[in-house]
């Protein structure tokens, strides 16, 4: 049994990103349409592999993750999307979900970027719509905004778009890029990223000035990254990131992500810099940094900020891409 073109299952596999120029508010949540534009890195490491599988006889669909079934807002946000993949589709076919997470979920690793990237891809093939990377990228979107960029490997650019079709993301020419990811903190975070950014677009007297930096930041982190500027691309990496945390920070009533230990790590980074080590921190809506560094620091920055918590050093990743059948019988982790 298969939905329009597709097979009655496929698996698909995808990374989280870290965004260097950050997507913070929405211009329009139906369609999922940035604020402003934003760049990322792809990881090579914390894939999420999600197996869709088509259910002829069910009225539901069922969502697992990590082997647990899921309800509530985590079942209705898949079967949400779904919904919009059955519409294009013209199916009313339902579908068991299995999804399997190597980062701890919600602890701001963006496990809902590789998330609905890999189920983007996944729904595509099993649902018969376009597999281009642009297609994908519009439709994870609608997802998760980040997810929009986890279909691409390496550093991606979100464009802001002018509506549904031009919001999507793409690779960009950039220098090589490593992080050094610093977890201090593996638990849930208290406010969802998309409830926070709400409150920030209502409640921020910053907003508006964040809005229109951020399209600065990006231009010119354009231009750092086809002029492969690394001094130039940390810099705006880390103002732009202590940026979002201040408009966060600013809204009523306030959010605070940043943890005691994650201005710390902010600390030794700066005077890791000040060494003569080139590295940058970031944040995304949680207490966990991300250090930026050229490849060759990665295993030295490590050692230096191992004292904060837990550290892995992570490359450039490759995009979303499904997997072939054998592989996915052959069970993911
Ligand atoms: C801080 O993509 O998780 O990580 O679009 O509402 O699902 P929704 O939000 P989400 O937000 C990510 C915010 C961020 C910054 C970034 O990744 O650019």
């Amino acid at each position: 049994m298969s939905a329009g073109d597709g097979a009655a299952a496929a698996t698909a596999r995808a990374h989280p990103n870290i965004a260097l120029v950050k997507y913070w508010g929405k211009r329009d949540e139906e369609l999922m349409l940035p604020a402003a534009g934003s760049l990322s890195l792809t990881l090579d490491a914390f894939a999420t592999t999600t197996e869709l599988r088509l259910d002829p006889d069910a009225a539901e669909d069922r969502f697992e993750l990590n082997g647990e079934p899921q309800s509530g807002e985590r079942l209705s946000r898949v079967s949400r999307f779904l919904d919009l993949v059955r519409e294009r589709a013209g199916s009313p076919l339902r579908a068991v979900v299995r999804s399997r997470n190597e980062a701890p979920t919600g602890a701001g690793l963006a496990s809902s970027a590789s998330g609905f990237a890999a189920l983007a891809t996944a729904a595509s093939a099993v649902y018969g719509l376009p597999q281009d990377p642009a297609s994908l990228s519009r439709l994870a979107r609608r997802g998760s905004g980040s997810a929009a960029r986890s279909i691409v490997p390496g550093v991606a650019v979100w464009h802001a778009g002018d509506g549904d079709d031009s919001s999507f993301a793409e690779a960009v020419d950039a220098p090589e890029l490593a992080m050094v990811i610093v977890t201090v903190d593996e638990r849930q975070k208290a406010v969802s990223s998309r409830e926070a950014m709400r409150l920030s677009a209502r409640t921020s007297p910053f907003y508006a000035g964040w809005v229109t930096s951020t399209e600065e930041s990006l231009a010119e982190m354009l231009q750092a990254c086809r002029e492969r500027d690394f001094t130039r691309i940390g810099r705006i990496t880390e103002s732009h990131a202590l940026r979002m945390h201040a408009v966060i920070q600013s809204s009523e009533p306030p959010v605070r992500y940043l943890s005691p230990t994650s201005i710390a790590v902010f600390d030794a980074v700066v005077a890791l810099r000040e060494r003569g080590v080139e590295a940058y921190s970031t944040a995304d809506a949680g207490p966990n940094v991300a250090v930026l560094v050229r490849p060759g620091d990665a295993p030295a920055v490590a050692e230096a900020l191992a004292g904060f918590g837990r550290v892995r050093a992570v490359g450039a990743g490759p995009g979303a891409a499904l997997l072939p059948a054998d592989a996915a019988r052959g069970g993911e982790p």
